[in-house]
């Protein structure tokens, strides 16, 4: 079992260098082709990874545990319907144990801070797995999906299209660290975190009007309206982001060989439109391949 003093964190991508998440996405292209010609690489070899989850997930809780039972080691998987923490254990003290027990840990729950805590008191290397702040491994498998398609990222511009959320908050960090230009089209109300925003104001701006924002981009992103915990403003939500809808007429506006992401799950006719969603220049079904990859490729960082 790996113990370390001070074990790396992976709680927002400015954990990591640029030069450090170019060499990692570089591996998670090395480890998807390694797997896809069946080339067994088992380096976790008795290596456990435990995943809380405090909200639900289709994609993050698969590629973590296939991705560990093909690196060789296993996953367990923790909810705090069935575990000490829903009944009110602190995390510092679920922190303290499962770090005596586990290699590496990762979370997805709500407020940010309660990532940052567990991780304060953790032996071992914590992953966020999403908070209502930030989705970290996601940006890994977009930044990868689209590296692979279309070469370098640095100086393209990215148009981020709907609610400001956790989403929008990672792509302004990646912004920074991949080194290209963010136009956010947001309606007001529903900006991305102020103080993340002003400390990259050099590489991203809002753009309220979502047709311009999307002008001769080569990437477009867009996200639910309606993230999980906001289940009660879906009627003002919807309303609020009628005009911001990813349709086609909005994608025509892009660069020639512009591609579309969704982190997923999508919900068609709100936040993105099916011809949209289900058109060749949309790459969405990669991308949710790719967190396996790229988590291989992060876990393989952190523990070997
Ligand atoms: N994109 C993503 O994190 O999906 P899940 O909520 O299914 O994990
Ligand atoms: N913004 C969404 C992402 C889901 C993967 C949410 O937080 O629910």
């Amino acid at each position: 079992m790996t113990v370390s003093k001070k074990p790396r964190h992976f709680l927002t991508l400015t954990d990591m260098s640029p030069d450090e998440l170019r060499a990692l996405i570089a591996r998670a292209t090395e480890l998807k082709r390694m797997h896809r010609n069946g080339v067994a690489h088992a380096p976790l070899t008795n290596k456990v990874l435990g995943m809380i989850f405090e909200k639900s997930s289709t994609r993050t809780r698969v590629s973590f545990e296939a991705g560990m039972a093909q690196l060789g080691g296993a996953a367990i998987f923790l909810s705090p319907r069935d575990t000490q923490l829903g009944r009110g254990e602190p995390i510092e003290d679920t922190a303290r144990v499962l770090s005596r027990m586990v290699d590496c840990i990762m979370i997805r729950t709500f407020d940010h801070a309660d990532v940052e805590t567990f991780a304060a008191h953790s032996r071992v290397p914590v992953i966020n797995g999403l908070t209502d702040f930030y989705h970290p491994c996601q940006l890994l498998a977009d930044m990868q999906t689209f590296i692979e398609l279309r070469g370098d990222i640095t100086g393209k511009t990215v148009t981020w299209v709907g609610d400001g959320n956790n989403m929008c908050n990672s792509y302004i960090g990646a912004a920074r660290q991949f080194d290209f230009h963010l136009r956010i089209a947001c309606p007001e109300g529903y900006d991305p975190d102020p103080q993340i925003l002003a400390a990259n104001a050099d590489r991203c701006e809002i753009v309220r009007d979502p047709g311009k924002a999307v002008d001769g981009s080569n990437l477009v992103v867009t996200d639910t309206w309606i993230s999980m915990g906001q289940e009660e403003e879906k009627a003002r939500r919807e309303k609020a982001f009628a005009g911001y809808r990813v349709d086609r007429e909005m994608m025509n506006r892009a660069a020639p060989g512009a591609l579309f992401l969704h982190c997923l799950p999508a919900y068609r006719g709100k936040e993105v439109a099916e011809e949209v969603i289900d058109a060749p220049d949309s790459v969405v079904w990669d991308e949710a391949e790719n967190r396996m990859h790229a988590q291989k490729a992060l876990l393989e960082f952190l523990l070997c």
